[in-house]
């Protein structure tokens, strides 16, 4: 009989977003005069057309397909050049950041780059999470086999976990043991938090004084308004030799639905082998990536690239600041009513503490029964998120004024 990779067995029931649609759906199968007035701030999905250069770029690209001449089949693992070079271009130099473009590998989306990297990690790493967290860092090194059981607190055995808190700005501290991988997310889902350079430099310091690698999860880059918040990992000195980044286009772009992200991995990067000597990361990531990847598909990229022309770059622009326009109603509503909020401001999620004495899937239920209006409970994001819910700004601004209006009478 074929034998299972027996560490799923290790999981969580469900995935946190498909269990809160699951609660969703049978709410709305009980209440079907309710069903239509449900108002989803749960996952951040995004809601707003995708900006006109992308759309035309990826019409043309159909086109392209259509033709002998412009037809293009597989196109290279890594990415069409110029896709890479316009992000290289765009994304960094124009950011005073150096990547060069044969540092960057296209993808399908942050989320996939962020479970498939493990797969360049050997067995036997001590790995780093915030408290709370991105599921997927969690369940995925559970996948692999790089945790113990889950216990009764929902922590994983195995798994050295950094608490974000009120009191440290959800910012991480460093941890006093020695870590090997540790994965940081800035600007920060779910809390909203963002870095600063000294949380950043303090970073780069312990990872490079550890010979540890910092897999830095920047997919909500786009949100940052403030010129004080580094904008990438490689804003630091001597990131390029301890840290990889993952970015994506879901919500910079709207790309949710039509997937496209990469990774940046700098030639100076090094791992070690069993005998101690350095491996350049990036050649394993490249021989991984040409192994099981066959790029992304050409359409999608023409129209990732299209975010970067002139057009795109202000459609980009006027779509993050609907959403941040959207993040910063919700806090005023959140804190109009007397509730503590966090984040928001340079991202497009907000962090709210529970009113006293009610947990955060009590907090579910009440906003979902109450108000129908669904958010995110801080506890499917780690035992640190307990007493908290997110809020993600990703709507209508229609939806987002009545979401505004249903937390005024829920508190009142
Ligand atoms: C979230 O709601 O946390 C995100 O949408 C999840 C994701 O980007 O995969």
């Amino acid at each position: 009989m074929a034998r299972i990779n027996e560490h799923f067995l290790k999981l969580q029931a469900g995935y946190l977003f498909p269990e809160i649609g699951r609660r969703v759906q049978a709410f709305a199968a009980e209440h079907p005069d309710k069903a239509g007035q449900i108002i989803r701030c749960g996952i951040g999905d995004v809601t707003e057309p995708l900006p006109s250069a992308a759309i035309e770029a990826m019409h043309k690209a159909v086109d392209d397909l259509a033709t002998h001449e412009n037809f293009h089949g597989y196109g290279p693992e890594q990415g069409y050049a110029w896709l890479r070079e316009t992000i290289a271009q765009n994304a960094y130099a124009a950011h005073g950041i150096r990547v060069s473009a044969d540092e960057i590998f296209i993808s399908d989306g942050a989320k996939c780059d962020m479970g498939n990297i493990l797969d360049i990690f050997g067995p036997d790493n001590s790995i780093a999470v915030p408290d709370p967290v991105y599921p997927v860092y969690v369940d995925t090194n559970v996948m692999n086999g790089n945790t113990g059981n889950i216990q009764e607190d929902g922590t994983y055995e195995g798994l050295v976990y950094l608490p974000c808190t009120p009191e440290n700005n959800f910012v991480p501290d460093i941890p006093k043991e020695k870590v090997d991988l540790i994965y940081l997310c800035f600007p920060n889902n779910p809390t909203g938090a963002v870095a600063r350079r000294n949380d950043l430099i303090k970073w780069v310091e312990y990872a490079l004084a550890n010979d540890a690698i910092i897999l830095y999860d920047g997919a909500y880059e786009a949100f940052i308004t403030d010129p004080l918040i580094p904008r990438s990992i490689f804003d630091i000195p001597g990131a390029r030799r301890c840290a990889i980044e993952f970015r994506s286009f879901s919500k910079q772009g709207g790309f949710t639905g039509v997937r496209c992200g990469y990774v940046v991995i700098p030639q100076e990067l090094t791992g070690k082998d069993g005998q101690g000597n350095r491996v350049p990361v990036s050649q394993l990531w490249a021989r991984r990536h040409s192994t099981k990847f066959n790029g992304a598909s050409y359409i999608v990229q023409r129209g990732a690239a299209a975010l970067f022309t002139e057009q795109g770059l202000l459609e980009t622009h006027t779509l993050i600041s609907h959403y941040l326009g959207n993040a910063s109603l919700l806090a005023s509503a959140c804190r109009q009513v007397g509730l503590r909020v966090w984040g928001g401001e340079n991202a497009p999620y907000i962090w709210v503490e529970c009113p006293k004495g009610t947990s955060s899937w009590e907090m579910f239920d009440k906003m979902l029964k109450e108000a129908l209006v669904v958010i995110t409970p801080g506890a499917g994001f780690g035992s640190m998120g307990e007493g908290f819910f997110r809020i993600s700004a990703f709507n209508t601004r229609d939806n987002v004024n009545e979401v505004c209006r249903r937390i005024h009478k829920l508190f009142a």
